[in-house]
């Protein structure tokens, strides 16, 4: 990224010879601790190195105006500081302008416009949390411009807010939590009841993660998500008749065996024993890496696939092949879709040596099955939202 370029960009675009105050917040993988944070349970989830850089400085009335170079055709999007309302045709500045109303509603002091420009490297529609991305970029900036001091974790907390609130999709807290704390080479374990975190470590001698994108654009993923995240809530309520609990996550696997009894519903018992057994799973997978036991990792990543595919029923046929064919290759130590499903991505761990013959014997398989390529990068794992000091810094 260029970044005397992006800011040359930015005074032609908005017509504003400010010098402007640069920004950056990654995306996300998970590694493990999927469709686990909205019932309370474990997330594992890294920031990477792709992800959204903004342009940002004040302005001396209370107009917003906003640009993407990512979408250009939507040209500048404008609305001013006293009507953050959402409205469909602002597209996807919905994000910052959701995020911006709900620092003033927490009552930080925003008193002037602002001009902003984005550009991401995060592929669209992968579920890397491009939407969080924009959202922790965003409040960077407005922090840094306003002199706000803000808590990284409550800037997740409202970051979470805009998509349930504001834009309608029930998720969790996992997204903005990895970008806005992320930290160099180290995953995080959150626990989503409690809040409490742990960095671990993320050594892989000889081995890379490799993310693989279905390019299958997630169409309905909201829908379908908030429909899982209601499936789960029937499942508790069910537990609640007999059981003195708050979340899925407080309950051990032996415990969820011996009471699944109480919900008649077999698709929403399999949804709850998902989440459930994820839980367990990933707090065992970070025994495994602490012990430097990786086999024992990617064993766990690959359950965690088949409990998403058969009990969560969220991975389909491009997620499936790529996932399956990966398991198939020599080098692999685990593979599993990541983030919400329904298309997006998948990870694999892959010795170093093995990467190239993995790509191309996975596309292979994929574009004979689905028709066309997969797309494949290697994740960095990066540091969360900051303000960048100098070019790509
Ligand atoms: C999306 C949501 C997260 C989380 C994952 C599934 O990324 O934004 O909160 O629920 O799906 O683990």
């Amino acid at each position: 990224m260029n970044m005397s370029e992006f800011t040359l960009q930015f005074s032609h675009i908005f017509h504003n010879e400010t010098t402007p105050r640069l920004f950056f917040a990654p995306g996300r993988i998970n590694l493990i601790g999927e469709h686990t944070d909205y019932n309370g349970g474990h997330v594992f989830p890294a920031a990477i190195s792709f992800g959204t850089y903004a342009a940002a400085c004040k302005r001396s009335d209370s107009k917003l105006r906003f640009h993407s170079l990512n979408f250009p055709e939507a040209g500048v999007l404008e609305c001013s500081l006293e009507n953050l309302a959402y409205d469909d045709t602002h597209q996807w500045a919905n994000y910052p302008k959701g995020m911006i109303q709900y620092m003033k509603e927490a009552g930080h002091a925003i008193d002037t416009g602002m001009d902003i420009l984005y550009e991401g490297n995060i592929p669209n529609s992968a579920g890397l949390s491009s939407s969080a991305s924009i959202e922790m970029v965003t409040s960077q900036a407005v922090a840094a411009l306003f002199n706000l001091d803000i808590d990284p974790i409550d800037i997740a907390l409202l970051g979470q807010r805009v998509e349930n609130d504001y834009i309608g999709v029930n998720s969790g807290i996992m997204d903005q939590f990895a970008i806005s704390m992320g930290k160099k080479d180290h995953a995080i374990l959150l626990n989503t009841d409690t809040m409490e975190y742990d960095y671990a470590p993320i050594k892989l001698d000889g081995y890379k993660i490799i993310i693989m994108n279905t390019n299958k654009q997630r169409t309905l993923a909201g829908s379908k998500y908030n429909e899982r995240r209601t499936e789960c809530e029937q499942a508790l309520a069910a537990l609640q008749t007999e059981l003195s609990i708050t979340s899925l996550g407080q309950l051990s696997r032996e415990a969820f065996d011996k009471n699944s009894y109480l919900i008649k519903d077999e698709t929403v018992k399999k949804r709850a024993r998902h989440a459930v057994y994820e839980n367990a799973r990933t707090l065992e997978a970070l025994i495994k890496l602490k012990a430097g036991d990786l086999e024992g990792f990617g064993t766990l990543m690959n359950a965690s696939h088949t409990s998403l595919q058969n009990d969560y029923e969220v991975t389909g046929l491009e997620l499936d092949t790529l996932v399956h064919t990966a398991w198939e290759q020599p080098g692999v130590i685990g593979a599993r879709m990541t983030g919400a499903g329904f298309g997006g991505c998948a990870i694999a761990i892959v010795d170093s040596g093995q990467i190239e013959a993995f790509q191309e014997k996975v596309n292979h398989r994929y574009r004979d099955t689905t028709g066309y390529d997969a797309t494949f990068y290697i994740a960095e794992i990066g540091d969360g939202a900051k303000e960048m000091i100098k070019d790509g810094v």
